[in-house]
């Protein structure tokens, strides 16, 4: 049996993610600040949970000890280097031959090839600027967390998610390379079906190394290209 980490397990995301693990039939052990706990109690019982913030070195360094796979949500949170020092620390403790998938938006570029919106530029700029002024959001540290990921030699995905809804599973996101080819152009995900492509990315030797962006399955650009993208997850 696998065993997976989910770091972030507490969130939207890492909820979604835990249950689709277990569904799964995987062993999991989950990472969440200690105040969100609490969360995880549906799970009671069917899973680890080690309470600690994401960016403690030992906390990740137990956590991801024995794992096949991990799990992590990256998230700009706080001014202290929350989403680097999440990648770093996984990166560094998890086993050699772990699969590392890593979520992220659309606004991490791995080659500066990505063509985006006014609509998002616009979002970065103001949204980056107001939260750091709050210090309570660190986009450019998730920035930096990305980098550290493309330049490490484990074995990575980052999984770049477009804008996200609730709702029912529409089945396995389509993605490609770049933001900016038509077949993203709907830039709607269900949140759910993110955590699906992270998890069935474990078992996807093709997406190492990738760092996909993703657009629901359903979604009218997705439906569009279906036929013509070389790159869709079947
Ligand atoms: N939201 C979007 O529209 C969107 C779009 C594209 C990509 N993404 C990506 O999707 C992933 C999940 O995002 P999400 O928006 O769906 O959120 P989410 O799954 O609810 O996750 C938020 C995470 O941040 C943690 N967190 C919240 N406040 C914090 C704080 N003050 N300090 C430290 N950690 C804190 C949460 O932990 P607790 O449970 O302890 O609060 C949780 O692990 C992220 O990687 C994000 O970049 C999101």
């Amino acid at each position: 049996m696998k065993k997976i980490c989910v770091v972030g397990a507490s969130g939207k995301l890492g909820q979604y993610m835990v249950q689709r693990c277990l569904d799964k039939g995987f062993e999991v052990v989950g990472v969440c600040r200690p105040q969100s706990v609490n969360k995880l109690d549906r799970f009671k019982g069917r899973i680890s949970v080690i309470p600690g913030l994401t960016n403690d070195r030992e906390v990740i360094k137990t956590a991801v000890a024995g794992c096949d796979g991990v799990l992590t949500v990256l998230a700009p949170w706080g001014i202290q280097q929350y989403s680097s020092g999440t990648a770093r620390a996984v990166m560094d403790y998890a086993e050699p031959d772990a699969r590392l998938i890593f979520s992220c938006g659309w606004h991490i570029s791995r080659d500066g090839q990505d063509v985006y919106s006014w609509k998002l530029k616009l979002f970065v700029k103001v949204f980056g600027a107001i939260a750091r002024l709050l210090r309570l959001v660190e986009l450019d540290d998730q920035v930096e967390a990305a980098r550290q990921i493309f330049q490490s030699d484990t074995s990575w995905t980052i999984v770049r998610g477009s804008d996200l809804e609730e709702g029912e599973s529409q089945g396995l996101p389509v993605w490609s390379r770049h933001v900016g080819d038509p077949v993203l152009a709907s830039n709607l995900t269900r949140r759910v079906d993110f955590a699906l492509f992270m998890v069935e990315a474990l078992e996807n030797d093709d997406l190492i190394h990738e760092a996909p962006a993703i657009v629901g399955r359903q979604s009218p650009s997705a439906l569009a290209h279906m036929q013509t993208t070389s790159n869709e997850l079947v």
